[in-house]
C-alpha cells in the first residue's frame, strides 16, 4: 500500500511533476504514464519488488512477460541483443508503437519477474512527449502494462486509470487522452524473420515495408511455444514440482516460503522467508532458474498463501508442475 500523504493523485505532466515521478520510480514506486498508445502503469524494470507491485495494483492472476520501455534505441541495447532486424525495425518505427521481442543480454538487469523467466525481451520506445521525458528523467528501462485492472479494458486517459487504480499507485502523469487508443504492435524478430505476436497500433503492411518480407504469423502456429498471449510464453523448470509440500523426499530440493521452513538436505531457497509475497514473486523466476543451474530433479515447494500475488505465484507453480 502507497501512502500518498499531500500530493494528489492525478498530476499534469510538468516538468516538475516528471521530476516527481522519477523519484518515485527510483524509490520502487509505481507511476502511470502516458504513452501514444495506451497509458501505462510503470515500474522500475530492474527491481523485481517494483515490478511484483505491478502484478498486485492490477490484480492479474497470472504472470506475463512485460513490455519495457526505454529513452533510446542504445538504452535497449544494453540489455537486449539487437540483430540486424531488429535494428532496421527500431530504427524505422522507434520512437513508436512497435514492441520488438530479442534476446535478453546475458547478465542483464532486467528483473526475471519483468520477463517471466525468459531468456527474451519485449522493448519499445513510446512516442509521447511525458512518456520520453521521464524515462530520460528516471535514467532506467520502466516495466509497463496497460494502466487498468485486470480484465478492464485498457485506459487511455488518466481519469481511467485513477478510476481503477487509485490507492495502488503513487501518481498518473496526465498527459491528456492518449492517441491511439491501442497497444502497441508486438514483432519477435529472435529467429531473424519478423513474426507477428500482437496486431497493435502499427499497421503490419508498415512492416513489411521495410523488411521486404511478408511478416510471418507465429501466433496461428499451436505448436509454436515462443508466441505470446494465450501460447506458452513463460519459462518452465526442467525439475519436477511437487507442490504444497509438507515434507521433503531424499533427492528433492526445497523452495521454502516464510519463517518455518522445514529441515532439508538438498538445496533450499526461501521465496520470503519473512513471509511476503512481494518479495516472493520477485524472486520465483530467479529461483526456479538457479534450482534448474544446479541440475536438481525435484523440487518439493512448500504452500503459498493463495491471496494477493499468491494467486499468481500459484498459477505459475501448477503450471510447472504439470506434466510435460
Ligand atoms: O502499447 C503497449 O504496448 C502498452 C503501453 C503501455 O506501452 N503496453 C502493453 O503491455 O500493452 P502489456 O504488458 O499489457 O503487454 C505485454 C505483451 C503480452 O501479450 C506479453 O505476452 C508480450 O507482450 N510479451 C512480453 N514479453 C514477451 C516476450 N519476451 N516474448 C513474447 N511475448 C512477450
Ligand atoms: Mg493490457
Amino acid at each position: 500500500m502507497i501512502q500518498r500523504i499531500h500530493a494528489p493523485l492525478i498530476q499534469r505532466a510538468t516538468e516538475a511533476a516528471i521530476d516527481e515521478a522519477a523519484r518515485h520510480l527510483l524509490a520502487g514506486q509505481l507511476v502511470a504514464f502516458p504513452t501514444e498508445t495506451v497509458y501505462g502503469l510503470g515500474a522500475n524494470a530492474a527491481s523485481g519488488e517494483a515490478v511484483a507491485r505491478i502484478y498486485e495494483a492490477k490484480g492479474r492472476p497470472r504472470f506475463n512477460p512485460l513490455i519495457v520501455h526505454v529513452a533510446s534505441i542504445e538504452a535497449a541495447q544494453s540489455f537486449g541483443e539487437f540483430n540486424a532486424i531488429a535494428l532496421d525495425l527500431a530504427r524505422a518505427f522507434w520512437p513508436g508503437p512497435l514492441t520488438l521481442v530479442v534476446p535478453l543480454k546475458p547478465g542483464s538487469a532486467i528483473s526475471s519477474l519483468a520477463t517471466a523467466g525468459l531468456e527474451t525481451v519485449a522493448v519499445r520506445m513510446p512516442d509521447h512527449p511525458v512518456a520520453r521525458r521521464l524515462l530520460t528523467a528516471v535514467g532506467i528501462p520502466l516495466a509497463a502494462p496497460s494502466a487498468n485492472r485486470s480484465g478492464h479494458v485498457s485506459a487511455t486517459r488518466a481519469e481511467h486509470v485513477a478510476d481503477d487504480l487509485d490507492h495502488k499507485i503513487a501518481m498518473v502523469l496526465d498527459g491528456g487522452p492518449t492517441a491511439h487508443g491501442l497497444e502497441s504492435t508486438i514483432i519477435d524478430t529472435v529467429s531473424g524473420r519478423a513474426h507477428l505476436l500482437r496486431p497493435g497500433a502499427l499497421p503490419v503492411d508498415a512492416i513489411e515495408a521495410v523488411t521486404g518480407k511478408k511478416v510471418e504469423r507465429a501466433a496461428l502456429d499451436e505448436n509454436k511455444p515462443t508466441s505470446s498471449g494465450q501460447l506458452a510464453s513463460h519459462y518452465a523448470p526442467r525439475a519436477k514440482l511437487r507442490l504444497n509440500a509438507v515434507d521433503v523426499m531424499p533427492g528433492e530440493a526445497l523452495l521454502a516460503f516464510g519463517s518455518d521452513v522445514m529441515l532439508a538436505e538438498g538445496p533450499v531457497i526461501n521465496l520470503s522467508p519473512r513471509g511476503d509475497l512481494i518479495e516472493a514473486a520477485a524472486n520465483l523466476f530467479q529461483a526456479l532458474r538457479s534450482l534448474d543451474a544446479m541440475n536438481v530433479a525435484a523440487i518439493a515447494a512448500m504452500p503459498i498463501p493463495d491471496e494477493g500475488l499468491g494467486e499468481a505465484i500459484n498459477d505459475r507453480l501448477r503450471r510447472a508442475a504439470a506434466p510435460r
